[in-house]
């Protein structure tokens, strides 16, 4: 028997960074019910037969740990699959390729001279990774989804209109993401977080928190990104408009793909 709380074998948790993401998946889901739990709104119900807990993320470190720890704690979920939006970093991750997380740091943690910058106080490590199986079955989904048949094909990504955006075929990358407390839109930023973490594809403000907390909990977890802008000092201006011309398309596309593989 189901219930709202408590351990569901295959339970999947999936955070929206964005409203217009969750509402595309709002949209396909059959039968959720809302539950308001503190102060945010879960939908439990199903997709693809799956049994899911949507939710979005909020914004921010704290936010999306408080939300994670909700759908680990309240929700007994068994995996997180978390998608949003990022500021491209490394070199070759362009507007409109997408990032799976294969390790996490948060670039703001600092407690030098006490622990080395970006450690985990208390953990001993900076970077968190979810199971390597785990990303590699989703890298291999997302690429799938992406790949220039797929995207023919049509079906969930029909609406999606590269050429029109003047955006090529998009790339899968794998790889580092890093997580602050910061928007981050100004090339002079962008280059002093590449000096100090040289790894970093992408950043963003959830991912790492997300990350710490599946890890406490030793539940797997993927981080997919879709790049919106490149971090510099157009970020703000790209960003509301490529969520809606494709990041909810593509992090639709991607979840729908996820359950029927993870
Ligand atoms: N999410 C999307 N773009 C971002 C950026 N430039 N900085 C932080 N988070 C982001």
């Amino acid at each position: 028997m189901s219930s709202t709380t408590g351990h569901h074998p295959g339970r999947i948790g999936i955070m929206a960074a964005m409203p217009e993401e969750l509402q595309a998946l709002l949209d396909v889901m059959p039968d959720e019910t809302m539950q308001r739990v503190a102060g945010r709104e879960f939908w439990v119900g199903h997709l693809h037969g799956r049994e899911v807990v949507a939710v979005l993320s909020r914004i921010g470190k704290v936010a999306a740990a408080t939300t994670t720890t909700m759908l680990l704690s309240h929700y007994g979920v068994d995996q997180v699959i978390f998608t949003g939006v990022a500021g491209g970093l490394g070199e070759g991750v362009r507007v409109g390729d997408v990032v799976v997380a294969d390790a996490l740091i948060q670039h703001d943690m600092d407690a030098s001279p006490l622990f080395p910058r970006f450690e985990l106080p208390g953990q001993g490590v900076s970077a968190l990774s979810p199971p390597a199986a785990f990303t590699a079955r989703v890298r291999e989904t997302v690429e799938q989804v992406l790949s220039p048949a797929s995207l023919a094909a049509g079906g969930a990504l029909a609406d999606v209109h590269l050429a029109a955006l003047q955006l090529a075929q998009p790339r899968v990358h794998q790889g580092l993401i890093i997580s602050g407390d910061q928007f981050i839109n100004a090339a002079q930023t962008c280059r002093e977080l590449i000096q100090v973490l040289p790894a970093a594809l992408a950043v963003e403000m959830e991912g790492a928190a997300v990350a710490q907390v599946c890890h406490d909990f030793s539940v797997p977890y993927a981080v997919i990104r879709t790049i919106s802008d490149r971090a510099d000092d157009d970020a703000h201006i790209d960003f509301p408009r490529f969520i809606d011309a494709v990041a909810r398309h593509y992090s639709l596309a991607i979840v729908e793909a996820l359950l029927q593989r993870v």
